[in-house]
């Protein structure tokens, strides 16, 4: 098994010494998230919202509640998206400062890579990472959902999210794990073999006390191109620094030169369960 885990470079990372010897970018870890110079101020304004990134369309009351966010997002409001191939109907929070994980963790991102309701901030469509061979070449990876090359405004081919994409404990084709008030714990015999083995590294938005798939459950908007793992973190790889793609919150590098590489595989298994060697009677662990 060949591991690119840097154990003994977590304090030199800490000390920014740690560059020469990595094989991981050595960009900004903020990525394509620089938008183009703008920086953090893209996604939050200091002051007055959207109207302080001179960005605003309408007057919302609301703009600049939650996160200081800096976008105009009002013409997502109270707008119906579908995913799942049409199983998972989601109604956008109708103001930035209602309290469910769908402002934070959607109506945030959609303020940019929806493209069709809202205004394609910044965007060029196109994903900002060199792809490795294992892609497709017949078409730019689109990064606007409702803009993506299909048909405009329908969600339907997007991976399920919002309010009714819970996950699950239990049963055949979840985790062992118990849920808790929407906390997902990864107790049980398989699922704290699938943490030791890889980790839980997702983080489900809470609606009602279920866990739920949003954005944000799956990316981490400020870094896109690592992923730190600590002693203390919900997963049993070594501590160090693993190269991720997109923002993802785990492990995720299909430029891995490995061909036998599964850490792509493994994201998905995360809630995945009956996908994944832990539930099938196989000991492969995590493969760099
Ligand atoms: C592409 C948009 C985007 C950019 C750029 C961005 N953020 Fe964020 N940030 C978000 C979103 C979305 C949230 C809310 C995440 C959530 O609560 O689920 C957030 C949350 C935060 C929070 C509160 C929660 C936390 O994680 O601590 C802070 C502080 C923050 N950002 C600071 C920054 C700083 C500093 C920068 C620049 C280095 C930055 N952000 C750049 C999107 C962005
Ligand atoms: C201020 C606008 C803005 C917001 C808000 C925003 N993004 Fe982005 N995002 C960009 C830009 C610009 C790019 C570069 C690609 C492009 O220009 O098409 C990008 C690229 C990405 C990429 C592809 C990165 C790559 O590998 O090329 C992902 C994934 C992504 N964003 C996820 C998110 C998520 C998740 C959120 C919400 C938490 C979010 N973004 C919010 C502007 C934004
Ligand atoms: C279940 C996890 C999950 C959720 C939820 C999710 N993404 Fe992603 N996203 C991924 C993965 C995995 C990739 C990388 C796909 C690949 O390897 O080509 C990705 C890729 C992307 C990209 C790069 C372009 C592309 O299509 O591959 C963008 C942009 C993006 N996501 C934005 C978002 C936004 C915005 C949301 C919410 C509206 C979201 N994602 C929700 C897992 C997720
Ligand atoms: C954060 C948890 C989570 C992660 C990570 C995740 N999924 Fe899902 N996935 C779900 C949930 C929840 C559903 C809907 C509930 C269900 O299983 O019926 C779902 C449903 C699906 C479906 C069925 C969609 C349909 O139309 O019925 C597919 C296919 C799928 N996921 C693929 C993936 C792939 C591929 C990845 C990795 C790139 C992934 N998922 C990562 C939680 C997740």
């Amino acid at each position: 098994m060949k591991r690119s885990f840097l154990v003994a470079l977590t304090f030199l990372a800490a000390a920014g010494f740690a560059g020469a010897q990595m094989t991981k970018p050595s960009t900004d870890v903020l990525g394509a998230h620089l938008n183009y110079g703008r920086g953090c101020t893209a996604c939050h304004s200091p002051h007055s919202g959207a109207s302080g990134n001179g960005n605003a369309k309408s007057a919302d009351p609301a703009s600049g509640v939650t996160s200081l966010w800096g976008e105009d997002v009002s013409s997502l409001y109270g707008k119906t998206i579908t995913t799942g191939g049409g199983k998972f109907v989601e109604v956008l929070p109708a103001s930035m400062s209602a309290t469910t994980p769908d402002v934070a963790g959607m109506l945030t991102c959609l303020g940019c890579h929806d493209g069709n309701y809202a205004p394609r901030a910044m965007m060029k469509n196109k994903v900002y990472e060199p792809l490795p061979a294992t892609y497709g070449i017949s078409n730019s990876i689109p990064t606007l959902m409702g803009n993506n090359g299909t048909s405009t405004a329908s969600y339907v081919n997007e991976h399920p999210m919002g309010l009714s994409a819970k996950i699950s404990c239990g049963g055949s084709s979840n985790w062992d794990c118990a849920q808790s008030n929407g906390v997902i714990s990864m107790k049980g015999a398989n699922s704290s073999r699938f943490v030791t083995n890889y980790g839980f590294f997702v983080q489900p938005g809470n609606y009602n006390n279920s866990a739920v798939v949003v954005c944000t459950t799956c990316h981490d908007p400020h870094v896109m191109n690592v992923v730190s793992v600590t002693n203390s973190s919900t997963s049993g790889l070594p501590a160090g620094t693993y190269s991720t793609m997109f923002f993802l919150r785990a492990p995720y590098n299909p430029n891995d030169t490995n061909p036998l590489s599964n850490q792509t595989a493994q994201f998905c298994r995360q809630c995945h369960a009956d996908k994944s060697n832990e539930m099938n009677g196989s000991s492969a662990r995590t493969v760099f």
